[in-house]
């Protein structure tokens, strides 16, 4: 069974290390600008990297690894001269395997399988993907031959319906994105206008990390605790104003954070 990877950026780059190293026959390494595939063919010797010429040879599986607005497209491209691969699959989130539609009728496996982790640089190492849970989602026999692979490998997944991956993703997207955005205004507060040396802003954000991760397994996350919960007005107003003369827009995000804790507590 060979592997083809189009889209060599920081994910498709450590799923194609991931697969060589695991013993995999990785065909092909393929993206728009082929400089980047070539790169990697020096590090995972014996496979054929290049651009989109190589689209036609691909067999088997094929992973699109490119960002999300270019799945499509990408898909259409192998699509068009080549439909011989049996499987296709992109890593998205957000986006849903619908994106290889004709591929689904031609009854093709059809699959997204989205790792949950932070894939930020190209020198991740790939062991990494053993830690992350993947998000997997497509037709029954895209999702049979990715959860035969995770069972092999030991990687693990949860299994989203096709209508939920927006839901899905925007989950991610709050458990990741927004909580580092609030812990880098904590941080920017401690560090810029309070002249906290790096030490105590670590164990500070540690200390805080620490008491939400306990909440998180306990199933306690909704019991909050500060001034909302508490419906201490002067202090929330007091805050709202000062952090509004900082920045407007952390102010805005104070006294919207500061509405939703209340409404999911009821109150
Ligand atoms: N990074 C993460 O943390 C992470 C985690 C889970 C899932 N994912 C998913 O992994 C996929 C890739 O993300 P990434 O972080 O690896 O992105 P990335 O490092 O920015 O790489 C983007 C890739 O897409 C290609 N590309 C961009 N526009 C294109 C176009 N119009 N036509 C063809 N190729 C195009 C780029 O080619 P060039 O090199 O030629 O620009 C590059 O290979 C996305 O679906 C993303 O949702 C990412």
């Amino acid at each position: 069974m060979r592997i083809s990877v189009v889209g060599i950026g920081k994910a498709g780059s450590l799923l194609a290390k991931f697969f060589y190293r695991k013993g995999y026959s990785v065909s092909h390494l393929i993206n728009r600008t082929p400089e980047q595939a070539l790169k990697l063919a020096h590090e995972l010797p014996g496979c054929k990297a290049g651009g989109f010429e190589l689209l036609a040879e691909l067999e088997d599986v094929v992973i699109i690894a490119t960002s999300d607005s270019a799945i499509r497209d990408t898909f259409l491209r192998i699509w068009n001269v080549n439909t011989r691969p049996e499987y296709f699959i992109h890593l998205s989130g957000a986006i849903s395997s619908r994106v290889f539609e004709e591929a689904a009728k031609a009854e093709k496996g059809v699959a997204s399988f989205h790792p949950n982790l932070s894939i930020s640089s190209f020198s991740i190492s790939p062991s990494l993907l053993q830690k992350a849970i993947f998000g997997l989602e497509g037709n029954e026999k895209g999702i049979a031959f990715l959860a035969s692979i995770a069972k092999k490998e030991g990687l693990r997944y949860v299994n989203i319906s096709t209508e939920s991956k927006i839901l899905y993703h925007a989950a991610a997207v709050f458990s990741s994105n927004f909580t580092q955005l609030m812990l880098k205004q904590a941080e920017s507060l401690y560090r810029e206008k309070l002249l906290f040396d790096n030490l105590s802003v670590v164990e500070l954000l540690e200390s805080y990390l620490e008491g939400l991760l306990k909440k998180v397994k306990t199933g306690t996350l909704s019991e909050f605790s500060g001034p909302a919960a508490r419906n201490d007005q002067r202090t929330l107003e007091l805050e709202q104003r000062c952090l509004s003369e900082i920045n407007p827009k952390l102010g805005k995000l104070y006294e919207e954070l500061s509405c939703m804790i209340r409404h999911v507590r009821g109150d």
